[in-house]
Parts: structure tokens; C-alpha cells; sequence
């Protein structure tokens, strides 16, 4: 089955589209429906069944399904920027009871890391490529040699007092505090040359909504060492890295 439908769970939309998983491209259009106030399980299990509908139920294959927090043998462990009432919950079983598919969940920054590593910004990169989304929140993905280390969650990395960098350098924060570009990109680089500092990697991919604005922000962004590159995939990275991640599951079993 080369066809998967994958869906992004995020804070502001919960977007679909049945994703070729042997080229990374969207074999229609995308299907955006705004998050639900609050991101309870319960409407956003709702939304996920319409996304499901919309795609056509015909289909039996499995989904892959993002969520903005761990996610651990299909348990949701986390809950940063939705409804707390996620943390400790069986989401794999929620999804697949309302669906009535074979439901893939995975955390949404490690989906973006897969489908940038396969067919965007790290392909054919070598060595350990970081990936790292700005937008509610910050998000990470680690690949080394394209192996996927699921749930670093970089984003609650302890930086400046008692704050996690998500709430110091995510999109939000930029917002919240009317920064402009150049003011972002400091915060940005701080951030960035603490984890260039733990990890080196070979690259940073920055994703998330601002990787289209790579021009307003790149030149200002100033790391030790490390090459750093927008996200090729953009906004649909998630739902690409969701698709290939339920293939090789459901294709190895797992
Ligand atoms: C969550 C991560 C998520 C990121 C981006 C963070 O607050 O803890 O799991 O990947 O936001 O949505």
C-alpha cells in the first residue's frame, strides 16, 4: 500500500491529505479544520473521524495521526499546548475506535524530522541532522544516519531562569511579545548555540509555520558552527512523516 492518509494534529488546525509514501507528495488536497477550542480528546477525536470521512471511507489502509507531545506506545504522555486530559491517554485506541482504522500516532516534530530527512531539507545528509519547528511551541526531531531517536522534546529545555525555551523562542513568544525579526533571531541563535552546544550536529532544519519567512530571519540567526536550512517541506511535513511512519509500522508489523 503506497497510499496513506496522514493527519497533523496541531494547536490552531488539524490538517489531512492521503500522501504518496514512496515520493513524499500529497496525491490530493490538503483538508485543514480548525483545532477545536480547549484540543480536547474528545473533539479532536470527532475532527480526526471527519478528516477520515472526507478522504473517503472506502479506504481500509492504516493513518498516521501527529500529536503536539510524547507519544509512547500509542499512549499520549504529554499535553504543553492542549488539554491536559491527554496525559497518560490510550489516543492510539481513541483514534482507531473512532475511525475504524488502524490508527499510527506519533509526536509531530519527529513526523516533521522523518519527511525532512526522506524528502526534504536532510536528504542525503550525513550524520546527525536536528530538526528543530517553531510555531505554539518548539518542537524536535534527532536523526542520526536517518534513524529516527523518538520524544527529545528540545523545546522544554530549561533556558533563562525557571523558563523552557518553548516560551522564550517559539513562534508564540514572538508574537506575545512583539518582537521583530531580528529580535526573534537572537533569542533564536541563544537557543540554537545551547543545543548546537549538547549535540553537534551536522544540520538544523527549522520548521514550522515561520519556514516560509526563512528570508525575514535566516541572516540574523548566528550559530558556532552549524549549517542551518528553512524546511523544504513546510507546513506539510507533518502529515508526509505521519504517512511514511504508518507504512513502515503497519509493513514491518509493529
Ligand atoms: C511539545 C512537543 C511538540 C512541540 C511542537 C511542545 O510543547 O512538548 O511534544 O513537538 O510542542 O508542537
Amino acid at each position: 500500500m503506497s497510499v496513506i492518509l496522514g493527519i497533523d494534529i496541531g494547536g490552531s488546525g488539524i490538517k489531512g491529505a492521503p500522501v504518496d509514501t514512496r515520493t513524499g507528495q500529497l496525491v490530493a488536497e490538503r483538508h485543514r479544520i480548525p483545532t477545536p477550542a480547549g484540543a480536547r480528546p474528545e473533539d479532536v477525536q470527532e475532527v480526526v473521524a471527519e478528516l477520515v470521512r472526507h478522504f473517503g471511507q472506502e479506504e481500509k489502509g492504516p493513518i498516521g495521526v501527529t500529536f503536539p507531545g510524547i507519544v509512547l506506545h500509542g499512549k499520549t504522555l504529554s499535553a504543553a499546548n492542549v488539554d491536559d486530559s491527554w496525559i497518560g491517554l490510550d489516543a492510539d485506541a481513541l483514534f482507531t475506535e473512532a475511525t475504524g482504522r488502524d490508527v499510527f500516532l506519533v509526536n509531530d516534530a519527529d513526523a516533521a524530522g522523518v519527511a525532512e530527512v526522506r524528502f526534504g531539507a536532510g536528504r542525503d545528509v550525513p550524520g546527525l541532522v536536528m530538526v528543530l519547528t517553531f510555531g505554539t511551541g518548539i518542537g524536535s526531531a534527532l536523526l542520526h544516519s536517518g534513524v529516527l531517536v523518538p520524544n527529545t522534546e528540545l523545546g522544554h529545555l530549561w533556558l533563562k531562569g525557571d523558563k523552557h525555551a518553548e516560551s522564550w523562542a517559539s513562534d508564540r513568544a514572538r508574537e506575545r511579545d512583539d518582537l521583530n525579526w531580528k529580535g526573534w533571531a537572537k533569542r533564536a541563535s541563544t537557543y540554537l548555540r545551547h543545543v548546537e552546544a549538547l549535540f553537534s550536529p551536522d544540520l538544523f532544519i527549522i520548521g514550522g509555520g515561520l519556514s516560509k519567512k526563512a528570508d525575514k530571519w535566516q541572516e540574523h540567526v548566528k550559530l558556532a558552527r552549524t549549517p542551518l536550512v528553512p524546511a523544504a517541506l513546510q507546513n506539510e511535513a507533518g502529515i508526509v512523516g505521519a504517512a511514511l511512519l504508518a507504512a513502515e509500522r503497519s509493513r514491518s508489523g509493529r
